[in-house]
Parts: structure tokens; C-alpha cells; sequence
């Protein structure tokens, strides 16, 4: 039978606290008023608040209409954190980075922590979101609620549920399925019950353990299947054949395969830091984890071989890299994303800026400000591109024109088969 506290978060009118307002956290907070619910979103910078009370978005999931619409349907927005003491259930999606040493580094969940026990009060469930190595939910969130003198499954409710919402996609927070754990059978069903409201399906499972080593599973697969495909391009290039093409007729194989593709290297928040949680867990307990370090130094090294490739390039053109005029087409980490942190584009491009190369950068979605904080000319989307020797596209966003860059520039490495996908290849383009 549905625990009474099951039964509140599955039927009533409840209010979500969300403690984090980026990426993960605004769409949540939306999607739950968007569901009939009430959220109060806190951020503990000013900077964004002000921000996201005057219906800016700063993420692209979340459109300044959307955002508008919640605002206007209630949806609070503060840097108070005591105005969350008003929510039934709080949400955690605050940032989970690696510190110096590729170690977790714990110190916003932490912090988002010592919020909840600030906060908390008997009814409550608190959900932690943020990807961390397992363990973390009843390391940290436990003692923090048990800090406040609450007690666990009487009072309050912890689980763990991953944000799998990937940035510019199709699919939403409230489509994708959620995988919820609690740190008790009782945890799991409250929180279940409540994110059952908010998503279109729930996966629950045991412990919070499970869900939060779910969410490393699913990243480190593809960090370690893009590392495979990317030493197979390489391979496939010394051997003169073409890996495209490859992977296109492997994919005709109805079962048991999945396509990825080769890249200039893994970018973002993700993929290149998610697996290294489960590495530090795997180390913690004396387990010598291999696949995660075989894919990473594939990936790390692809950005180092994708400018060897672009030298290459111009060396068949009679060309040194140095004092070469260099157009770099996309410094985002993905297409149709404006976010260019941990982007493999932006160590290409240094790469051979160190060789001496002049770097101009097409991205018409990060746009000029961001190009040239990393140290590069921004080239204005109509700008001119006949005075460049090569153009390598690092991320294929959907509004480039690529007829126009390989009609302009005499040569071209396309790192992302994107000429190959709109099913043209001019003779100037040569694949990664
Ligand atoms: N961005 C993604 O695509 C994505 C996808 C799945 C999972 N995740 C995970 O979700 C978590 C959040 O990532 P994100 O991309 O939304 O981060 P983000 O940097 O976009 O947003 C985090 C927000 O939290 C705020 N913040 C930080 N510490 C706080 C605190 N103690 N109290 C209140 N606010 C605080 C920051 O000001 C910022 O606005 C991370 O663990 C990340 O790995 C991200």
C-alpha cells in the first residue's frame, strides 16, 4: 500500500524547490509549472536571478517565452534561500566539477547541503540531481537532513535521481524517463511518486547508489564507445579507408550495433568528466577500472590528432602552419548548443595557434564575445572566408552554410562528416 506521504506527492497540489537555476534546474522548475505545480527556483547568484526575473533565459531548453509563461503562472525565482522552506520537495541541480586533480568536487553539493538544513522541515523530500560518484546521496544529504533533527523515512525522504537532458535535443526534462532512488525503499516510493508528476516516466530503483552509478554508466558507454570509433577513424585513415562509410554500412545491421561517430575530441560537461567519478570510486575501493583510462587517452588525444591532420592538409597544399590564416567553423562542444565550455574545438584551434597559425572562428551561435575571450578573431556570420588557406569544421551547426565555406576556402577537413550528412562532398572536403 502507498505510504501517506506517497500518496501527498502523487495527488495534491505540491510546491518543488529547486536549488540551482542552470541547465538542469530552470527547465525542471518550468516543467513543473508547466505540470500544475508550484516551484520556487533559488540560485545563489544575484547575477542570474535578476536575470531570470526579467524572462531572460540563459539556457537554450528554456525560451524567454517559456520562461515568461511560468513566471507569470507563479513560478518564483529568488537568491533567498529561506524562501524555500515554503517547498514541499527540493530538487538539487547545482554544478558537479572535477577539482584539480580529476577528483569530485563536492563543494556545491556540499554548499546546496547546508541549504537543505537550513530549510528542511518533516514532509519533505529532498532529491539530488547533480551527477556525483554513488555514495554521494547518503554521504552528504543524509547527515545534512539528519543535521536539522529530522529523521529519516518519519520525517524526511532523500533519493537521488540523474538529469539526463541533453542540452539543444529534442526530448525535454519532462520527457525523458527518470531513474529515482531513494536511500530507502520508503525514500524511493515518495520520490518516485513525486517526479511522476513532473516526468513523463519513472524508473525506480533500489538505493540511490544505483541511480547515481546508472547515470555514470550511461555517460562512461559512450565516452568509451567514442573513444573506440575515434582510434577506428584513425586506423581507417592509415589504411586509407574511409571510416564514414564504414560505420554507415555496419549500421545497415538491424541488432547489435550502434552508430557513433569520430569527432576532434569529447567536449562538454559530461561526457569527459562524468566516467572520472566512477574512476575516483573505482580507485576509492581498489578497483582497477581500464576502460574509462583507455577511452580517455583515446579522446584526449584527438584534438592534438586532429591538428596534425589540418597540417597535413596544408602541407599537400605547399602551406606551413605558421603564419597560415586558419578558419575554425564551430567552437561550441555540440551543434545548435551556445555552450562552448570543455570544448574539443578550443584545443584544436590552440594547438595550432601554438604552431604559429592565425585563428579566426565561424560560430555564429557562441557568437564574437565568447570566441574572442578564448583568444580568437571572431569572423561575423556573412564575413568574408576567401582569405584562408584551410577551414576545419569542429561542430556542425545547423546554420552554417558548408556550401558557401567550400566554395570560399580552397581546402577543407570536415571532422564531423557534415558534408557527407547533407549529401554533398565537394572535392575540397577531406573527412576526419
Ligand atoms: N548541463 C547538462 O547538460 C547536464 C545534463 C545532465 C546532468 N547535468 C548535471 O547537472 C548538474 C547541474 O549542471 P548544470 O549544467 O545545470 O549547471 P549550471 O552551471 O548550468 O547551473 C548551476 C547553477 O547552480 C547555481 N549554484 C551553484 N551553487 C549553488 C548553491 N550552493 N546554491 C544555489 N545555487 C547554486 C549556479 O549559480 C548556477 O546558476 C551537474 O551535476 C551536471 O553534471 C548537466
Amino acid at each position: 500500500m502507498q505510504s501517506e506521504r506517497a500518496r501527498f506527492f502523487a495527488g495534491e497540489q505540491w510546491t518543488g524547490g529547486v536549488i540551482g537555476l542552470g541547465y538542469v534546474g530552470l527547465p525542471l522548475a518550468v516543467t513543473m509549472v508547466q505540470n500544475g505545480l508550484k516551484a520556487i527556483g533559488f540560485d545563489r547568484s544575484p547575477r542570474r536571478v535578476e536575470m531570470l526575473l526579467q524572462g531572460v533565459s540563459p539556457v537554450e531548453d528554456v525560451s524567454d517565452e517559456e520562461l515568461q509563461a511560468a513566471l507569470d503562472a507563479g513560478l518564483r525565482i529568488t537568491a533567498d534561500e529561506a524562501e524555500l522552506s515554503g517547498s514541499d520537495a527540493i530538487f538539487i541541480c547545482v554544478p558537479s566539477p572535477l577539482g584539480r586533480h580529476r577528483e569530485p568536487d563536492l563543494s556545491y553539493i556540499k554548499s546546496a547541503a547546508a541549504t537543505v538544513s537550513a530549510v528542511v522541515r518533516p514532509g519533505m523530500l529532498v532529491s539530488l540531481e547533480s551527477t556525483t560518484y554513488p555514495g554521494t546521496t547518503e554521504d552528504i544529504l543524509v547527515p545534512a537532513v539528519q543535521a536539522a533533527g529530522l529523521e529519516l523515512d518519519g520525517d524526511v525522504f532523500v533519493a537521488f535521481s540523474p538529469e539526463r537532458v541533453s542540452p539543444g535535443a529534442e526530448m525535454k526534462t519532462g520527457d525523458i524517463p527518470k531513474v529515482v532512488g531513494g536511500v530507502s525503499p520508503v525514500s524511493t516510493e515518495v520520490a518516485a511518486a513525486a517526479y511522476s508528476r513532473v516526468v513523463a516516466a519513472v524508473h525506480p530503483v533500489s538505493s540511490a547508489r544505483s541511480a547515481e552509478m546508472a547515470k555514470l554508466l550511461e555517460n562512461t558507454y559512450r565516452a568509451v564507445n567514442i573513444g573506440l570509433i575515434n582510434e577506428m577513424a584513425q586506423l581507417a585513415h592509415e589504411l586509407d579507408i574511409d571510416i564514414w562509410e564504414v560505420i554507415d554500412a555496419a549500421a545497415t545491421k538491424p541488432f547489435g550495433f550502434q552508430a557513433f561517430y569520430p569527432g576532434p575530441g569529447v567536449g562538454g560537461h559530461c561526457i569527459p568528466l562524468d566516467p572520472q567519478f566512477l574512476a575516483w570510486r573505482a580507485k576509492e575501493a581498489n578497483f582497477a577500472i581500464r576502460f574509462i583510462d583507455l577511452a580517455e587517452q583515446v579522446n584526449t588525444k584527438m584534438p592534438g590528432y586532429t591538428a596534425a591532420r589540418v597540417a597535413d592538409l596544408l602541407n599537400r597544399h605547399g602551406k606551413p602552419v605558421f603564419g597560415t590564416r586558419i578558419l575554425g567553423v564551430g567552437i561550441a562542444y555540440k551543434p545548435d548548443v551556445a555552450d562552448d565550455r570543455e570544448s574539443a574545438s578550443i584545443e584544436v584551434l590552440r594547438e595550432l595557434q601554438q604552431r604559429g597559425a592565425e585563428i579566426s572562428v565561424l560560430d555564429p551561435v557562441v557568437g564574437a564575445e565568447r570566441i574572442e575571450s578564448h583568444g580568437f578573431a571572431a569572423v561575423p556570420p556573412d564575413g568574408p572566408l576567401d582569405d584562408y588557406a584551410v577551414a576545419v569544421i569542429l561542430t556542425d551547426h545547423s546554420v552554417l552554410d558548408l556550401a558557401r565555406i567550400a566554395a570560399e576556402v580552397p581546402t577543407v577537413l570536415d571532422t564531423r562528416g557534415a558534408y557527407r550528412r547533407c549529401g554533398t562532398e565537394p572535392g575540397n572536403v577531406e573527412a576526419l
